[in-house]
């Protein structure tokens, strides 16, 4: 069965963006951050099959991509949870949703064809997922910067289980099961 996995960049203090959105402290630095590492992003992108993730996350991606409306980044299908009309880009295979996740899943896991379904972000819609119960694993590379203060990596409470720890460069990798 394919995994629905939040994976997702943090600080030590636990925001996944800065009170402004930002992530310029995950993209702007000099870190370390082996590409053939286990825990990496092409290794874990490799077994991805389908995307999610919020309008304010797309927003940032479609801004910060220049030609991304053009030229989307993932080859996978990927859905915009959004109760907007958003300029769409023009390749790649994107569509929006609005309402509720469970709604979503089962398109999120026929698309996916048997890989993972990657949850982006952010925090809340994540944390939407798990409410349904239908978050699998949350992957945290944990960033050697504290910001004080920002957008919650999942702001819900719920028991994890350790599923593996690995130093990557100047990252920890961790991965964690969602406990039902
Ligand atoms: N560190 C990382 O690796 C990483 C990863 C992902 C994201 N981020 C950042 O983290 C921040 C997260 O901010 P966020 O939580 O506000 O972002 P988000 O989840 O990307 O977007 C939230 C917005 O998505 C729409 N939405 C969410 N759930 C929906 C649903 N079920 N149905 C319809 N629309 C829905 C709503 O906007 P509308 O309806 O108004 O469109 C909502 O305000 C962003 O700055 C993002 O760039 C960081």
């Amino acid at each position: 069965m394919a995994r629905t996995i939040f994976y997702t960049a943090s600080s030590v203090d636990g925001f996944i963006a800065d009170q402004h959105n930002s992530l310029d402290w995950l993209v702007d630095t000099d870190h370390a951050l082996p590409e053939d590492h286990p825990d990496a992003y092409p290794t874990f992108v490799a077994d991805i099959g389908a995307l999610v993730m919020g309008s304010t996350t797309y927003e940032w991606v479609a801004a910060h991509e220049p030609s991304s409306r053009e030229q989307w980044p993932y080859e996978q299908p990927t859905w915009v949870c959004t109760h907007r009309e958003l300029r769409l880009p023009a390749a790649g295979r994107v569509e929006t949703w609005s309402g509720d996740v469970a709604g979503l899943h089962p398109r999120l896991v026929e698309a996916a064809e048997g890989k993972d379904v990657w949850v982006v972000g952010g925090g809340d819609l994540a944390g939407q997922f798990l409410d349904a119960g239908l978050l699998d694993e949350v992957h945290v590379q944990l960033t050697p910067v504290v910001l004080g203060a920002g957008a919650p990596l999942l702001p819900r409470r719920a028991p994890l289980r350790l599923l593996g720890v690995r130093q990557m460069g100047d990252f920890v990798a961790t991965r964690y099961a969602v406990q039902r």
